[in-house]
């Protein structure tokens, strides 16, 4: 059990711990000795974002979950305040669903994919396949799927990486440059060094399509991201994360597919940028 209280209404009772933490500003000053007696394995348990920060911290939240708050820093020599500060960001709501992307210039939309989604996927990229390869090992031999996640999580990885790259370093540059075209009236006939944008769209779709299987097999091996009941706390987070990880990519598919590349394709051609089969 988490003991944190706030004499706030707002905050009284809270059901999630972020909603907690965020009390944590009230409480700084007069209650970090009762956040101490937390334990570090509950509040994983309870928030599985969490583990990431203790992760972060080299604090073992799994079979060392067991360990309080103010013991793991004594023990690591960790400031408690800042622990609580990184806690306390955790889960602050996204407000993505509050965007209305469709109305955005396509440069700002692609910068805001690279800025929000890519740095959340390379981030977590790794950070998943630490935690597949720690339950691969513990547990692969009485849970033979979670060897085959790691396998694929490894696949999707490699994959994702390089189709990322791909769009930073060729398609998105290339719509940031036909955006400027258009706003200040110039033109750019012929500086696409693919032809035209709808074929690298392409290339990227497919892509798309491929990582969507790749992670549907997983939530089917998964059984929908449920662990078992035997699960220790790094098994629940690799689950956890996969599914909070499979949500983004639908957000940031949803964006290119459906937005950004559909509306460069008609920008292009408004720039009259396809060459014509005589040149
Ligand atoms: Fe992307
Ligand atoms: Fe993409």
């Amino acid at each position: 059990m988490i003991k944190v209280t706030c004499s706030s209404d707002a905050c009284h009772p809270l059901r999630h711990l972020y909603k907690r933490l965020l009390c944590l500003k009230l409480l700084k000053m007069t209650d970090t000795k009762e956040m101490a007696l937390n334990k570090v394995g509950e509040m994983v348990a309870e928030d599985y974002r969490t583990a990431d920060v203790f992760k972060k911290y080299g604090i073992d939240f799994c079979c060392g979950g067991g360990k309080t708050i103010g013991r793991v820093c004594d023990e690591k020599n960790i400031s408690m305040l800042e622990l609580i500060e990184a806690l306390s960001k955790v889960g602050q709501s996204s407000i993505e669903g509050e965007q209305d992307f469709n109305s955005w210039p396509l440069d700002k939309l692609a910068a805001y994919i690279e800025f929000t989604h890519h740095s959340y996927a390379n981030e977590n990229l790794l950070i998943i396949s630490q935690y597949a390869q720690k339950v691969e090992k513990a547990h692969g031999q009485h849970n033979p799927e979670v060897i085959e996640i790691a396998n694929i999580w490894r696949e999707l990885s490699d994959e994702l990486s390089i189709h990322m790259k791909k769009e930073e370093l060729i398609l998105f540059p290339f719509i940031k440059k036909m955006q400027r075209a258009l706003s200040e009236n110039t033109s750019l006939a012929g500086s696409a060094p693919f032809g035209t944008v709808q074929n690298p769209v392409s290339v990227m779709v497919h892509e798309h399509d491929n990582a969507g299987s790749l992670l549907k097999r997983i939530a089917l091996l998964s059984n929908n991201y449920t662990s078992p009941k035997h699960a220790c706390n790094t098994y629940r987070v690799l689950y956890a994360k996969l599914k909070e990880f499979e949500e983004d990519l639908h957000r940031h598919i949803h964006l290119e597919n459906n937005i950004l590349f559909p509306k460069a394709i008609v920008l292009e051609k408004r720039l009259n940028l396809i060459p014509s089969p005589a040149l």
